[in-house]
């Protein structure tokens, strides 16, 4: 009898295909991602607590969880060879830095930036046995901007972008790539702005493009440099902001 989670069927191998694991797949920009993977010919696996997803097979795993994020890439990869990475799960927090208890930054720090190394270093062995790999990284154009009482935020998407410069250099000899997507405003649940008249009214003013990102958008990017596959183009951080970081 196999002792693996029933949600993970083992594949024959005819449809032995290559995979790529999309995290935070259920909703927002993974469910974006998933999708135009999946429009591209890329089969997906899509992780998330609720494990459910769009398109392709959907694992429930919750990210934060080191031995069940480690046991679900081991499952992934008996289903076929994996050569491909998004690490996109995330959350957003805010709240005066004067009344940010340790435990609250723990929490943004371990899904946005611990899962993200914890991924990436369960993956790395396949993707090295595959002989190519790219990971791409959520990050955000916070990751240099000093946005009020969004502390634990910024510092997590500021160790995205270091961690992808890391990543690049150590795995490159390995041919793989690893890439940091940071989107300005994008409408999903993960900030509650999208139905406050007041809030999409400054970001017309202040955005160059006069609003924000679909998840589409950011999706795009994503799977385009999946289909281009450009494996000198690593270590990057690309802002895709509606040039929002760069207004004066
Ligand atoms: N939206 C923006 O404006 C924006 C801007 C810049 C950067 N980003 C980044 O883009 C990424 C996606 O954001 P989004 O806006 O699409 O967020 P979202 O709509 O809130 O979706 C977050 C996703 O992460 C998953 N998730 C959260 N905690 C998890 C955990 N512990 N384990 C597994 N999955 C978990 C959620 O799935 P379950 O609930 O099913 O677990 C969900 O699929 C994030 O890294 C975010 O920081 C977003």
């Amino acid at each position: 009898m196999s002792d693996r989670p029933p949600e993970i069927q083992e594949a024959s191998e005819s449809d032995a295909v290559p995979q790529i694991v999309v995290t935070g797949a259920s909703r927002g920009i993974g469910a974006a991602v998933a999708s135009e993977l999946a429009k591209r010919g890329f089969p997906v696996v899509g992780l998330s607590r609720t494990g459910d997803v769009p398109v392709g097979r959907g694992v429930p795993c919750d990210i934060t969880d080191e031995g069940a994020l480690a046991a679900a890439i081991v499952e992934i990869a008996r289903l076929g060879p994996v050569v491909g990475l998004v690490n996109n799960a995330g959350l957003h927090t805010t709240g005066p830095t004067a009344e940010l208890s340790v435990e609250e930054y723990d929490r943004v720090m371990r899904v946005n930036a611990t899962a993200v190394m914890v991924a990436s270093r369960e993956i790395y062995p396949h993707l090295k046995a595959n002989g190519r790999g790219v990971i791409i990284n959520l990050g955000s154009f916070f990751d240099k901007i000093g946005a009020p009482q969004q502390l634990a935020y910024c510092a997590s998407k500021a160790a995205i972008g270091a961690m992808t410069r890391v990543l690049a250099v150590e795995w490159a000899r390995d041919n793989i790539s690893v890439l940091n997507v940071a989107p300005g405003y994008v409408k999903t649940d993960l900030t509650p702005m999208w139905s406050d008249e007041k809030a999409l009214a400054w970001l017309a003013k202040r955005v160059p493009m006069r609003r924000g990102g679909e998840p589409a958008e950011v999706a795009r990017l994503i799977g385009a440099l999946f289909s281009e596959d450009i494996p000198f183009l690593t270590g990057e951080t690309i802002y895709i902001d509606g040039g929002h970081a760069l207004n004066h």
